[in-house]
């Protein structure tokens, strides 16, 4: 993707280009470092069961798969159709996974409308995404994410620090989106040389508050 041409077509055409040439361009399947960043990310989500999530940018499905086991349900979602195949792919090689639903979305206007509360999301997982969305998408994805929260959900944001050359946004800048969104508490906040992992909830109690022993 040449950043002096992002338009939404050329990003679009970049990130299906990705994937057609390999199954796994980051190599999400293989490397210790991505295996270790997602066990991190699921250990830091305060809840053991969650009743919906919605994964936008869920790529080829290694992060779905393991959220699938914690949610009743799913929806993940990617621009790109290549993503899309590799991750049904991925889903029925791990056994019957009804209960996720894979979907086109391009952020932000494709985020999902959620009415009434039993339509909102109590998990939101934003992972290596959010970085390519100009400061306006960023801006409005966090309105949408904050405004289709269910009371008492979960917002996780995971993001590479290094500067690259897809990159719009910093990951600090991303993460700041969420620290400073309006009803938004921040439970967890992870930082490695490596990456940013934060989660955030419109309930500021901790896991033990929740459980009622603090
Ligand atoms: C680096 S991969 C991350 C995949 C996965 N979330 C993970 O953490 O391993 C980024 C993914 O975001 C998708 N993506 C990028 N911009 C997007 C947008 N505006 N809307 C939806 N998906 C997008 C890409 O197609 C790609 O699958």
């Amino acid at each position: 993707m040449n950043p002096t041409s992002n338009t939404l077509e050329a990003r679009g055409a970049y990130f299906e280009q990705l994937y057609r040439d390999a199954a796994d361009p980051w190599l999400v399947r293989q490397r210790w470092y991505e295996a270790r960043k997602r066990a991190l990310l699921l250990a830091c989500l305060p809840q053991q069961h969650y009743r919906h999530a919605y994964e936008p940018g869920c790529g080829n499905g290694e992060l779905t798969l393991a959220l699938a086991r914690r949610c009743e349900r799913v929806l993940a979602a990617d621009l790109s159709p290549q993503a899309l195949l590799l991750a049904q792919q991925r889903l029925d090689a791990a056994g019957p996974a009804g209960h996720v639903t894979l979907a086109r979305h391009q952020l932000p206007q494709d985020w999902p409308r959620t009415g009434k509360s039993a339509d909102k999301f109590d998990l939101i997982v934003i992972s290596e995404i959010a970085y390519y969305l100009s400061a306006e998408e960023l801006a409005l994805v966090a309105e949408q994410a904050v405004a289709s929260l269910a009371p008492g959900g979960t917002i996780a944001l995971c993001h590479w620090r290094a500067p690259f050359a897809q990159r719009i946004l910093s990951t600090v800048r991303v993460h700041d989106a969420f620290q400073h969104a309006p009803g938004l508490h921040c439970l967890v906040r992870h930082e490695e040389s490596d990456f940013l992992l934060g989660v955030w909830s419109n309930d500021a109690r901790s896991v033990a508050q929740k459980e009622g022993f603090a």
